[in-house]
């Protein structure tokens, strides 16, 4: 008798908590996903290959984003994902063209209050420096990633899903807010800054070695124990809003017995600006300094950078900067002086004021 009363009374409680509004109470548990867009732009992450041990000798940029998408069911638990295909291209083929369009649509998507966060699928070739091209004039705090992989979709242990799954949970989450452009490879988060590609092939190619990575992605979490100390981002004085074209800038590689052939074809070819990747510490060879300073007396601005791949390029080290007029790298690699000298020469071509840039970004 009395389990009787004490079911009809557990029944009617029930009753009372669904009509209440238990199941709200219970979706109100349930965390609110963030929103996060996917820009698919090609690479190898969206390439094919012939068979499943097809490291190398696949074609890039096959896979479209609704398929990259599907093929990470978990991409859905941990964010609301919607996909645009901006390009299909191998990123040794991105230009200046391609990067105001990305841009343009990054900062478009940012100021909608109803995407939290963006993902760019993208070739490993360039994507260092489309990252630091859009640490450099994306105008918002929300996490923007690029994501890539080493092996195509098709091949054993592809890298791409994973790398994927941790790019969207990354920009979905709050701890990637102001920490600049990032980069999301093998569970680790680069900074876009100083992150580079330094293997033609292995899984690991990215890293941002003398520097530092900002983190780790492990669990479904992003754990990060830095943060990047130069400018970016909304912070920065960029603006590519109005602009439909970069002012060229071009790159001479340094080596033992050079000579300034392929400096004056750059400068006879219009270039604004000239990245000097020299030896060691910029070092100018006797035979192109005189074609360095020509082209600077011709108005052509020259930064010296370095072909090492680490250090500081110290200023009046190697050449006297100040009396050539000559501009430094700090720390950039030539390819990411290349892109914010291209940005400064769209606002200034004062020297003083370019080298106090490549001391703020
Ligand atoms: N063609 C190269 C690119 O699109 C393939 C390398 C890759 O994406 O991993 O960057």
């Amino acid at each position: 008798m009395v389990h009787q009363k004490t079911a009809r009374f557990m029944a009617a409680l029930f009753a009372m908590l669904m009509i209440s509004g238990a199941p709200a109470l219970a979706e109100q548990a349930a965390p609110k996903l963030a929103n996060v867009t996917i820009l698919a732009t090609g690479g190898t992450i969206a390439g094919s290959g012939a068979t499943s041990t097809t490291t190398v000798g696949y074609t890039a940029a096959t896979v479209g984003v609704q398929q990259l998408i599907q093929s990470v069911p978990e991409l859905a638990k941990v964010a609301n994902v919607t996909g645009e295909q901006v390009f299909q291209i191998a990123s040794e083929s991105m230009t200046n063209e391609h990067w105001l369009a990305l841009a343009k649509r990054v900062n478009a998507l940012l100021t909608q209050s109803n995407v939290d966060g963006v993902v760019i699928t993208h070739g490993t070739d360039t994507m260092e420096e489309t990252a630091y091209f859009l640490n450099l004039v994306v105008k918002s705090r929300k996490p923007v990633v690029l994501v890539g992989a080493m092996r195509p979709s098709t091949a054993m242990s592809a890298d791409g899903p994973i790398n994927l799954y941790n790019a969207v949970l990354l920009a979905a989450h709050p701890d990637a807010v102001g920490k600049g452009v990032l980069v999301a490879m093998g569970d680790q988060i680069h900074g876009a800054r100083d992150v580079s590609k330094t293997n033609t092939s292995t899984p690991d190619a990215f890293k941002t070695t003398e520097l530092g990575m900002l983190g780790y992605l492990q669990g479904g979490k992003p754990f990060f124990y830095r943060v990047s100390t130069r400018k970016h981002t909304a912070d920065s004085e960029f603006d590519i809003g109005g602009l439909t074209a970069l002012p060229q800038v071009d790159i001479v590689y340094g080596y033992a017995n050079m000579n300034s052939v392929a400096l004056d074809a750059f400068v006879a070819a219009g270039a604004k600006g000239v990245i000097h990747a020299g030896v060691g510490d910029g070092s100018l060879a006797a035979r192109v300094k005189p074609a360095l300073s020509a082209a600077r007396q011709k108005g052509v601005v020259i930064v010296r950078s370095s072909r090492v791949g680490q250090g500081i390029l110290a200023r009046n080290g190697e050449a006297n900067d100040d009396q050539l007029d000559f501009v430094v790298s700090d720390t950039l690699s030539p390819q990411k002086a290349r892109i914010l000298l291209m940005l400064a020469l769209t606002k200034t071509s004062d020297t003083k004021e370019l080298q106090r840039l490549f001391y703020a970004y």
